[in-house]
């Protein structure tokens, strides 16, 4: 559970404006999101065929579901596959456990958690998942709940399982960095367009609320600048925490999804 001292500002950011169904309005914006997702359920289907072969289940710890895109594309990677999925935010919870209270298969295959993922992990017996994968919720953390979110994954992985995470990961060249900030502030002005046609159909407030959705998420992305992570940095990680065969796939401006197996 979320204790006072791990509390941290990204924490209340899910909870308002940016949170609930609402979350999903970001597709609106990037045109590459599902695809970007769709990364994650392929990195885990792509180390499936070669681990876990023997294995009738495959136990994944999800980090931060929100309302369940991800959780999904880890679902539909394999069949073995049983997701144990943490968020610590009430509002996002309640959604993806209506949506996936309507699916008959998904109930069976997905326990959700509401905690704080470092909480959680902290009461996790040491080397009892297989993989753990998580998109867009790492990088928001400050740098130092991150590294000890990622130390505690690495011990409860098990020998040979998969650290899997669609994130932003700043690319160490600060001009192509600059440019990938530039994409993502030009998706965010796709809101602005929504507003503009809504506003015909809908109404000033409708319009009103996807102006301030642009500006909130503008927002975000400067707060995420604050505790960015780079590419260097994660490998860097990776090697001291004895992971290897690191992999990274496509970049979508600032995020990229990579995996490394735990030796
Ligand atoms: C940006 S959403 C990502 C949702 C989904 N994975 C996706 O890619 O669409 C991040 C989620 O992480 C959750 N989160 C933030 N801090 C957390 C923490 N310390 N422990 C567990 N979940 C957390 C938020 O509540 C939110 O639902």
């Amino acid at each position: 559970m979320t204790t006072q001292q791990n509390i941290s500002s990204y924490d209340a950011r899910f909870s308002s404006i940016l949170g609930g169904a609402e979350y999903d309005e970001l597709l609106l914006a990037l045109d590459w999101y599902n695809e970007f997702e769709s990364q994650t359920g392929l990195a885990l289907k792509k180390y499936l065929q070669n681990h876990c072969i023997d294995a009738t289940e495959i136990k994944v710890l999800e980090a931060g579901p929100g309302t369940g895109i991800t959780t999904l594309e880890l679902i539909k990677a394999d069949p073995r596959v049983k997701v144990v999925a943490v968020d610590n935010e009430p509002k996002m919870l309640d959604v993806v456990k209506g949506r996936f209270a309507t699916i008959e298969e998904l109930k069976s295959r997905v326990e959700f958690v509401m905690a704080d993922i470092l909480a959680f992990l902290e009461s996790c017996l040491d080397e009892s998942f297989d993989v753990f994968a998580s998109v867009y919720t790492l990088h928001n953390f400050t740098p130092d709940f991150r590294n000890k979110v990622i130390e505690l994954i690495s011990k409860k992985l098990k020998k040979g399982g998969v650290f899997i995470n669609g994130d932003k990961y700043a690319e160490d060249d600060e001009e192509a960095h600059k440019k990938d900030l530039d994409g993502e502030l030009k998706s965010y002005d796709k809101f602005d367009d929504v507003a503009d046609e809504v506003s015909k159909t809908e109404g000033l407030v409708r319009a009103d609320h996807f102006r301030q959705v642009r500006e909130e998420w503008i927002n975000h992305m400067w707060e995420d600048e604050k505790v960015k992570i780079t590419v260097n940095e994660q490998i860097e990680m990776f090697e001291k925490l004895g992971f290897t065969d690191v992999e990274w796939g496509k970049r979508y401006d600032l995020v990229i999804t990579v995996s490394a197996v735990k030796v």
